[in-house]
């Protein structure tokens, strides 16, 4: 190790990391959940957790595992294209791009269309990966309220003149609430301004085949963020929309022209999965009655749960302690639940991160909303 006097140069970290752990806010790992009930996952459909049969495997027989470079370089395989092609057919938008992940599609998006002079409207409780992006982009960028149309507007009326951008996940992946994505369609129209959404949880659980809430909203994005590690249960993720952008994407976003192209083997993976979630009304259906119901049960016993629909069940607890201990209590009771704390939610409003997925039994859902009852009433 490289010392200098006795020192060396990441000895501050063990500071930082105990002024985080004194504050309730370290991470550690999660490498202990085996044999858990997943309340907590994004495997929505249940699609992540299968083990690969070998029907599914003969499919992929022969594929390269490796993309062996960027995909301007060497790495476009005919499973990517065909990827791409299901994806722009599934979100009714002309052309899709693959990239490595969410993170990267929504740091790559927003850092090559949003230029120098730009003006960013930015939903406040927007994903990391969003707002990593707006910082990445040469854009100026106005914070304004969750969810607020009005605030919306008024934003784009004080960025008249420039090129301006409205940026939003369509289902928040913290609060389980849905943008009002009809309203934002009519005010960027209104101004002229792009319409960017993120729809990385309502992919494959919302819409006519699972197809988003763009679709259910009957609106057309600029530009749409899809994942593949969510309810498709793989890995990846895309950008959607007119095949200029994607031209656009392929030029200009650094987060695909400096990394490797994914897999052809997890593209085909992917392909055959997002098949699936389009055929999968059934289990839709399954887990928004579940996720209903787990609701239902929370607020007749009295819990704070924010108004909001589909799989994703926040229970707001507020400090960060007192959800850390939750968790914990949970975790002893045989359920998988993480305390979810600032940064990722608000200062003040830590919480348990409740999800639904269509794996679960009735049973399940009572039991664990029996659990959290007497968990967080004790807590
Ligand atoms: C709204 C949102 N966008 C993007 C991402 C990033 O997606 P990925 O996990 O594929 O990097 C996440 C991940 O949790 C998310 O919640």
């Amino acid at each position: 190790m490289p010392a200098v006097f006795g020192m060396t140069a990441l000895d501050f970290l063990n500071d930082a990391l105990g002024e985080l752990e004194a504050s309730g806010l370290l991470r550690t790992t999660d490498a202990d959940g085996e044999g858990l009930l997943d309340v907590c996952s994004n495997d929505y459909l249940a699609f992540g957790r299968e083990r690969v049969s070998r029907a599914t495997l003969l499919t992929c027989e022969g594929l390269p595992t490796g993309a062996g470079a960027s995909r301007l370089i060497f790495g476009t395989a005919k499973q990517h294209l065909a990827l791409e092609a299901e994806l722009a057919d599934w979100t009714a938008l002309e052309s899709a791009l693959l990239f490595a992940n969410g993170y990267a599609a929504n740091v790559g998006l927003l850092q090559a269309l949003c230029r120098g002079g730009d003006w960013i409207v930015s939903d406040a409780l927007n994903h990391a990966s969003i707002i990593d992006g707006c910082r990445l982009s040469r854009g100026e960028v106005r914070v304004v309220a969750h969810r607020d149309v009005g605030g919306v507007e008024q934003a784009l009326r004080e960025g008249r003149g420039r090129r301006s951008w409205v940026v939003t996940e369509s289902y928040f992946s913290m609060d389980g609430d849905v943008a009002p994505l009809r309203e934002l369609r009519q005010v960027c129209d209104a101004f002229g301004a792009g319409l960017l959404v993120d729809e990385a949880h309502a992919l494959g659980v919302f819409g006519p085949g699972g197809s988003g809430l763009c679709r259910a909203a009957g609106i057309a994005p600029d530009a749409l963020v899809g994942t593949l590690g969510k309810a498709v249960g793989v890995q990846g993720a895309f950008v959607a929309g007119p095949s200029v952008l994607r031209r656009w994407l392929w030029n200009r976003a650094r987060s695909l022209v400096f990394s490797t192209a994914p897999s052809p083997l997890v593209a085909q993976l992917a392909l055959l999965n997002v098949q699936r979630a389009r055929g999968a009304d059934a289990e839709r259906a399954r887990l928004h009655a579940l996720a209903d119901e787990l609701r239902a049960r929370l607020r007749t016993a009295g819990a704070t749960v924010p108004s909001g629909t589909g799989p994703i069940v926040p229970l707001i607890l507020g400090d960060d302690a007192r959800a850390l201990r939750a968790a914990a209590a949970l975790r002893a009771l045989g359920l998988r639940v993480q305390a979810i704390r600032p940064p990722t939610v608000p200062a003040g409003s830590a919480r348990l991160r409740l999800t639904v997925s269509c794996a679960l039994s009735d049973a399940d859902v009572a039991g664990v909303a029996e659990c959290l009852i007497r968990t967080c009433s004790e807590s």
